[in-house]
């Protein structure tokens, strides 16, 4: 026989109404597989071998069939399913054929009535019962899962006479049953031990807490303020609908208007979700408050009838008006009925009775319905001259927080759990409560969907028909904003996707977005866990076919689609992971994992040129995870390793590179080998700021690769060749390495390796034999807001004394290193800062620049532009007149420093050796700053050079060596005169003038 898909209740076979609750009935359908969570009830005899020597076979056999049959009785009264007799037991399933939100304790109820009704058969019985995830709607069974083995040993530890309930039902009831002492019990196929707990009975409903001081709702109560005072003034009765989804706060306000009311008469009725006599229930509660009786005599017989004083039958007719007379004789009053979306269709009569036909009597209707109640009675309150309706949204996001507050009381919560906590609860107070009480309960901190939220979205979407069910979980497909194209593509049998989309609005379960894709329209699950949980029902089988086939969707598109290689890569990579999950390897799981990994690291390598550091990193480690090991993702490794750096993890990318480089020595694979081991040796020069790694794999590889007419390789060489030419401050060099790097990137494409050289190409320029103006005519011409670029760009203004455009530069260089993770490059920008302001005389600025820089780059294990900042640092303590400090941080850039790091070991020479001239050791200053130059002769590093010249010259001239000072001075002008560095031939103007001046005195 045919069930109702909103009650469950059973059917005729032609019904097109439920007659229980009035729901269409949706045309049978094949039942599909579900994943749910249901509530599972085992009830088994004990000792059913003694009763069978004990017992004639027929009585017996009259027995058992008096006791399934008393058994299944109780249950569905409970709406539940009875699955299978195995044997004694009965197995029932509280969830099936559709959920209700509370499933748990309807399973409790019932299984208290079970064990009290077995007495009376003459037997005893175990009973076990618990809740979780299974997949439902499958030829074979009703439900399959963990969660019934687990109901079932639970049923076999249970004492005679004894429920035991395990810890997810305990969850859900805990308010409304009394328990005995736990129990954790060592169950055949657990590892742990599992804890359950005997119900002794249930007390009570599942109850909300109202303990809080309510949040905002200031509009909603003054309405009902003022509806109360016109119902009062004018002598008339009106109708106050409050709608809004499960647990948004329609009662908690219903009750805060009740408490603002002094001295008014209140009575209150609550439908029922099920159960014997629920059609009146509402009624009879508000009649019994009332404590009177109408004054009509048939009135009175008819309230009697309705309290079951006599058995004079009373029509609904004759019930709607009796009740309307009494409640016009208790006026003024106002009178509550919650839980109205469970009426049934003549009790709502009732209401629109009174609604409509009351006269001269101020009587105040609040009705509390979740929307679902316009399923039912789409016209509720509609064309009433006398009505209100308020549709209560969520809270905003400051009144959530506020009530996060007040939940927390004196608690702590750390700020990011809050943020999540916000976000997932969307304004749903009873969601924020829900949350916030699984933190306090599980301490590792994880945000999950409490079980009693997830009882109550499950409940909703049972009760959609199958096609706007599958409507929805197939925008689930796609995440919380869907495409309805999207949907018409994953449903190809479903005729009418829009007419059922508008049918979800219309329900509040979705709202109309703006589209991503032209021409297409978009929609929004009201919240995400409405999303989460029609995509948690859908069979993981059927979750890796849906993303598949989206994802081919997308690409139907991509033209129009921003990010489609990422948002095409997550659809595929999921319908490979629950291909995994489901024990689906083969051929055709590694060509999906394949198919991902490519677009995933397109979408990678967008980032890269993007700079966006941390999310290529991201998307090169979801990439190497669908395929480790493949020969073809040899590329994205390298991308890896060098991006990890970027983010400043050299470790790890140190670590990547090793394993590469292992796995190519193993398979033979010479190219390949090579070119890891230069991706090692670039890593170990940024940790290191040494070449000595570098040197003898550049020449092996360049041999091999210039033999091998290797692009690839060559493009890599020639790129680590660079960074040799720029510790020894050979920029001419280098900037000859990097148009070979240019060449041959170019030649295969590599975009990333294109751009990446062309921004060390900045330094080259900067520090090279250029001049000022023609390097910052190449540096306009090739604009780019690489942070790299910038902080080179900035250093060159200061050299013709625009300090503030430098500062400006140098600070975003800075903040665009930082605004894209590339943490390492941030910290970088600090070389530039200090020399900014040792060029601006600035040295307390620019002292201080190099101590936040150094401090910066230890913490990434970083040394060689470590080293050169300290360098520049004691330069400026020396300036400070602080030599004490400025020898010591001498001291710090030579621990940092690699031996063949050109500009830091001139830098500590230089300092040095000015140092041991203020203190009159004269012969070894000049020692040193004479070394300092030798290191700076072979560099065409005009500017270091430069300086280098000016040390000596102010060394020698410490020691009275005019002549020679003078000398040294007029190489370090010149030098800054070919570079066209105007600060620099200022300076040393200025200098020649105080040496002379000093000399002559
Ligand atoms: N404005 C508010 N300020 C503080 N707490 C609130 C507010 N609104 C609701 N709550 C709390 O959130 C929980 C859910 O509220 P309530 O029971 O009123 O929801 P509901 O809309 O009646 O849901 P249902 O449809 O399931 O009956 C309660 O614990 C209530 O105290
Ligand atoms: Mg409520």
């Amino acid at each position: 026989m045919p069930t109702c898909a909103s009650c469950g209740h059973e059917l005729p076979e032609c019904a097109k109404f439920c007659q229980e609750c009035g729901a269409p009935v949706a045309p049978a359908v094949a039942p599909r597989e579900q994943r749910k969570t249901v509530t599972v009830l085992f009830c088994d005899v004990a000792g059913s071998t003694e009763l069978g020597e004990s017992t004639d076979p027929e009585a017996l056999l009259a027995l058992l069939a008096r006791y399934f049959e008393r058994m299944k009785e109780i249950v569905e009264r409970h709406g539940g399913t009875v699955e299978k007799f195995v044997g004694d037991a009965v197995m029932a399933v509280f969830g099936v054929p559709v959920v209700h939100e509370d499933d748990a304790l309807r399973a409790c109820r019932a299984a208290v009535e079970m064990r009290d009704a077995l007495p009376e058969l003459g037997i005893r019985g175990r009973i076990g019962l618990n809740t979780g995830e299974v997949v439902t709607g499958t030829e074979e069974r009703l439900a399959t899962g963990d969660a019934v083995n687990v109901a079932a040993r639970l049923e076999q530890a249970a004492e005679p006479g004894e429920v035991l309930i395990g810890a997810e039902t305990v969850r859900l009831v805990r308010d409304a049953v009394e328990l005995g002492e736990e129990r954790r019990l060592d169950l055949k196929g657990k590892s742990e031990p599992v804890p359950a707990h005997p119900l002794v009975a249930v007390v009570g409903e599942l109850s909300r807490r109202f303990d809080v001081p309510i949040v905002g709702r200031e509009r909603e109560r003054r309405a009902l303020d003022d509806a109360w005072e016109r119902v009062r003034s004018e002598r008339a009765c009106h109708l106050f609908t409050i709608l809004g989804s499960a647990g948004v706060g329609k009662s908690r306000l219903t009750a805060e208007f009740l408490g603002s009311l002094e001295g008014a008469k209140v009575v209150r009725g609550r439908c029922l979700s099920y159960g014997e006599g629920i059609t009146y229930w509402p009624v009879v509660e508000v009649v019994l408050q009332l404590g009177n009786r109408p004054a009509d005599p048939r009135a009175a017989a008819a309230i009697g009838s309705l309290l079951g004083e006599s058995e004079e039958p009373a029509t609904a007719e004759e019930i709607a008006w009796a009740f309307r007379k009494l409640l016009e004789e208790s006026a003024p009053v106002v009178c509550v009925f919650d839980d109205l979306h469970w009426a049934e269709p003549t009790f709502l009569d009732l209401v629109d009775h009174v609604a409509d036909w009351s006269r001269d009597a101020p009587i105040l209707l609040v009705c509390i319905a979740r929307p679902e109640l316009l399923d039912r009675r789409s016209t509720w309150s509609g064309g009433k001259l006398n009505a209100t309706t308020v549709l209560l949204e969520p809270l905003t996001s400051e009144e959530t927080e506020e009530l996060i507050e007040l939940l927390l009381g004196e608690a702590d919560l750390d700020a990011a759990l809050r943020a999540k906590i916000r976000e997932a609860a969307e304004g749903n107070p009873l969601f924020v409560e829900q949350m916030l009480a699984m933190v306090a309960e599980s301490p590792n901190g994880d945000v999950v969907v409490p079980p009693t939220v997830h009882a109550l979205l499950a409940a909703r979407l049972d009760q959609l028909d199958p096609s706007e069910r599958g409507v929805l979980e197939r925008g689930a497909v796609e995440g919380k904003i869907f495409h309805r194209g999207g949907v018409e593509a994953l449903a190809p049998d479903e005729p009418d996707v829009p007419t059922k989309l508008m049918a979800l609005v219309r329900k509040e379960l979705v709202r109309p977005d703006r589209s991503q894709v032209p021409g297409d329209d978009a929609f929004r699950f009201r919240h995400l866990l409405i999303r989460d949980a029609a995509y948690d029902g859908l069979p993981k089988a059927a979750r890796a076919e849906l993303h598949e086939r989206f994802a081919e969707w997308l690409d139907t598109l991509s033209e129009a689609l921003i990010e489609a290689d990422e948002i095409i890569g997550y659809h595929l990579e999921q319908a490979h992971r629950y291909r995994l999950e489901l024990g689906l390897g083969g051929e055709e799981s590694e060509a999906l994992a394949r198919r991902a990994a490519e677009r995933l690291a397109a979408a990678a390598e967008r980032a890269s040129l993007r700079h966006d550091a941390p999310a290529s990193v991201a998307l090169y480690e979801r990439t190497l995870a669908l395929a480790r090991d493949e020969p073809w993702t040899f590329t994205h490794e390298l991308r890896l390793i060098r991006v990890r750096s970027d983010v400043g993890d050299l470790a790890g990318a140190r670590r990547r590179a090793d394993a590469l480089t292992e796995r190519a020595r193993r398979d033979e694979d010479r190219p390949r080998e090579l070119r890891a081991r230069l991706a090692r040796a670039h890593v170990a020069y940024l940790a290191d700021g040494s070449g000595e790694e570098l040197r003898p794999t550049v020449e092996e590889a360049l041999e091999f690769f210039t033999a091998s007419e290797d692009d690839a390789g060559l493009a890599d060489v020639w790129f680590v060749a660079t960074l040799l030419e720029h510790a020894a401050l050979r920029w001419r060099s280098a900037a000859l390495a990097l148009e070979q790097v240019l060449k041959h990137a170019e030649r295969i494409g590599d975009r990333l390796r294109v751009e990446e050289a062309r921004s060390i190409l900045g330094p080259c320029y900067m520090y090279g034999p250029s001049p000022v103006e023609e390097a910052l005519a190449w540096f306009e011409m090739n604009l780019s807001d690489h942070s790299f670029f910038l902080a080179m760009f900035g250093q060159l203004e200061a050299m013709r004394g625009n300090f503030d455009a430098a500062r400006d530069l140098c600070s975003a260089a800075r903040e665009r290193a930082r605004e894209r993770g590339q943490l390492l490059l941030a910290a970088e920008v600090s070389m530039q800062e200090t020399e900014v302001e040792l060029m601006a005389d600035e040295a307390e600025r620019a002292s201080e620049a190099a101590r936040a820089g150094v401090a910066e780059l230890q913490q990434f294990g970083e040394r060689g532009w470590q080293s050169t900042v300290a360098g520049h640092g004691a330069e400026a303590l020396y300036r400070l007149g602080r030599d004490e400090d400025a020898w010591q941080l001498t001291e710090t850039a030579d621990e940092a420093a690699a031996a063949d790091d050109v500009i830091t070991q001139m830098l500590i020479l230089q300092v040095r050796g000015k140092i041991l001239a203020r203190r009159g050791e004269h012969g070894e200053a000049e020692r040193l700053a004479r070394e300092a130059v030798a290191w700076a002769e072979p560099t065409d590093a005009l500017e270091h050079k430069a300086d280098a010249h000016r040390d000596l010259a102010i060394v020698l001239a410490a020691a009275g060596k005019r002549e020679e000072a003078l000398t040294a001075l007029a190489q370090a002008q010149a030098l800054f005169e070919e570079k066209g560095h105007t600060v620099g031939v200022a300076q040393m103007e200025k200098l020649r003038a105080e040496l002379v001046a000093s000399l002559e005195a």
